[in-house]
């Protein structure tokens, strides 16, 4: 199999979903969180990603921008600091200026060096993802960055891969999938993308249908697996 697109999902693959809490919690304004905001982090991300499955099963999309501050009003409640205005305007600034995992823009470099097209498919709204993407300076890195808003529904919905192929071209067996989302990897392979899980955490494996065709722990070793996929 020849692969010809490499196609990144970006919140927690690309981007660390975790450095806002973990930066707010080290500005003194925030000490209030500096011990509780791994598990802040943590609800934050796992609320968002439930809410745009069931956002997508009902029916009732809203942008991903809406569903994160959703995500994050759950979190602060549950930690009972949902009276904190200050420090829900700080988590939600930093959402937008996301750091870049430190392989990313080697790696991304690697990948059009090598003739590569690059992307990015995410359930992001464009203006979160041109805000990221911006700010961890991989413009020029990547030829297209394709927002789930086109569609209105949030993966895994088929509609959503789809976006690739109508934007790279196919075969979809051309096209390498990246995600830090175990749920995406399985789903992505199931569509019929060649795929690679980004498994940071040493998770089990999500028990779905599909399962992605790679496991690694960071982004490093994307180039050589697309070159050998
Ligand atoms: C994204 C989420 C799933 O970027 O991380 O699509």
């Amino acid at each position: 199999m020849t692969i010809r697109t490499c196609i990144f999902d970006a919140y927690g693959t690309l981007f660390d979903v975790t450095a806002a809490a973990r930066q707010a919690a080290a500005e003194p304004e925030f000490a209030r969180i500096r011990d509780s905001w791994g598990t802040l982090a943590q609800n934050w991300r796992l609320k968002q990603l439930q809410y745009t499955w069931l956002r997508a099963v009902a029916g009732a999309h809203a942008d991903f921008w809406q569903v994160t501050q959703d995500g994050l009003d759950w979190a602060l409640e549950a930690a009972s600091l949902d009276g904190d205005a200050a420090l829900r305007q700080r988590l939600l600034d930093l959402y937008w200026q996301l750091a870049a995992y430190p392989e990313v823009p080697a790696m991304l470099r690697a990948l059009k060096d090598a003739g590569y097209q690059t992307g990015i498919l995410s359930n992001g709204s464009p203006e979160m993802l041109q805000g990221a993407v911006d700010s961890a300076g991989l413009q020029a890195l990547l030829d297209d960055v394709l927002s789930v808003e086109s569609v209105g529904i949030f993966k895994p919905a088929a509609a959503v891969y789809d976006l690739v192929c109508t934007r790279f071209g196919g075969p979809r067996s051309e096209v390498l999938f990246v995600s830090s989302n175990g749920w995406d990897a399985g789903c992505a392979a199931g569509y019929g993308f060649a795929t690679v899980w980004v498994n940071r955490a040493g998770e089990p494996v999500d028990r779905l249908p599909w399962r992605p065709d790679h496991q690694l722990s960071d982004l490093t070793s994307i180039p050589q697996i697309a070159a050998s996929a």
